[in-house]
């Protein structure tokens, strides 16, 4: 597995990855996703463009098998204040899911960020995605017990959805 820092021509592929990984693909969805709680993209090549404009120190790392080949799962990183980094948009393409690629990805984002000098990793999840709250408690993730409302710009199909904040000390 290559896992790499990615540039601006691979945003559309990460988009298209992250669209199908977090809200499913023509009817299809891996084994944890959140298409049954909310609607429509998640995100779009611009949008990921403009907000590594408006954070420099950020970035999103990709994993391939071969250097020129489709990227398999990515992940978003920046810096959070302090000692922390935040870690959002993790995605695997639904067929590649459950085979350890999301599990490299996560470890792989964790050394750099503490490269970088960060002693604690942040990210939040939906309250109620409990298979995925499992998946990052097993890879040592807690709870921080804080919380926050999911984003008004999004059309949730549920009412009330937190964003529940786990972090994990590197
Ligand atoms: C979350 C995600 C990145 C994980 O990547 P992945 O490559 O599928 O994960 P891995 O192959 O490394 O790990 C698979 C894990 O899923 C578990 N799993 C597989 N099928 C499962 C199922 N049907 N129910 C519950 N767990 C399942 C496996 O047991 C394994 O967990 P373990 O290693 O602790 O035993 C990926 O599924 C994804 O893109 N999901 C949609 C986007 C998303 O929700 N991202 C996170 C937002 S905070």
């Amino acid at each position: 597995m290559l896992l790499k820092i990615l540039e601006a021509g691979d945003l559309a592929q990460v988009a298209d990855l992250i669209n199908g990984a977090y809200r499913g693909e023509g009817g299809r969805t891996g084994w944890t996703h959140e298409g049954h709680l909310v609607a429509g993209n998640r995100t779009t090549a611009a949008e990921l463009a403009a907000d590594l404009a408006a954070n420099p120190q950020a970035l999103i790392l990709g994993a391939r098998h071969e250097a020129d080949g489709p990227v398999l799962g990515s992940v978003w990183l920046n810096p959070a204040g302090g000692d922390a980094w935040y870690l959002g948009l993790l995605a695997v393409g639904i067929d590649g899911q459950g085979r350890g690629i999301g599990r490299q990805l996560l470890a792989a984002a964790e050394a750099l960020v503490a490269a970088r000098g960060a002693r604690r990793m942040r990210l939040t999840v939906i309250h109620l995605r409990d298979d995925l709250i499992g998946w990052y408690e097993r890879r040592g993730y807690g709870r921080t017990g804080a919380s926050e409302p999911f984003p008004a710009e999004y059309t949730t199909l549920q009412d009330g959805l937190q964003l529940m904040h786990m972090d994990k000390a590197l």
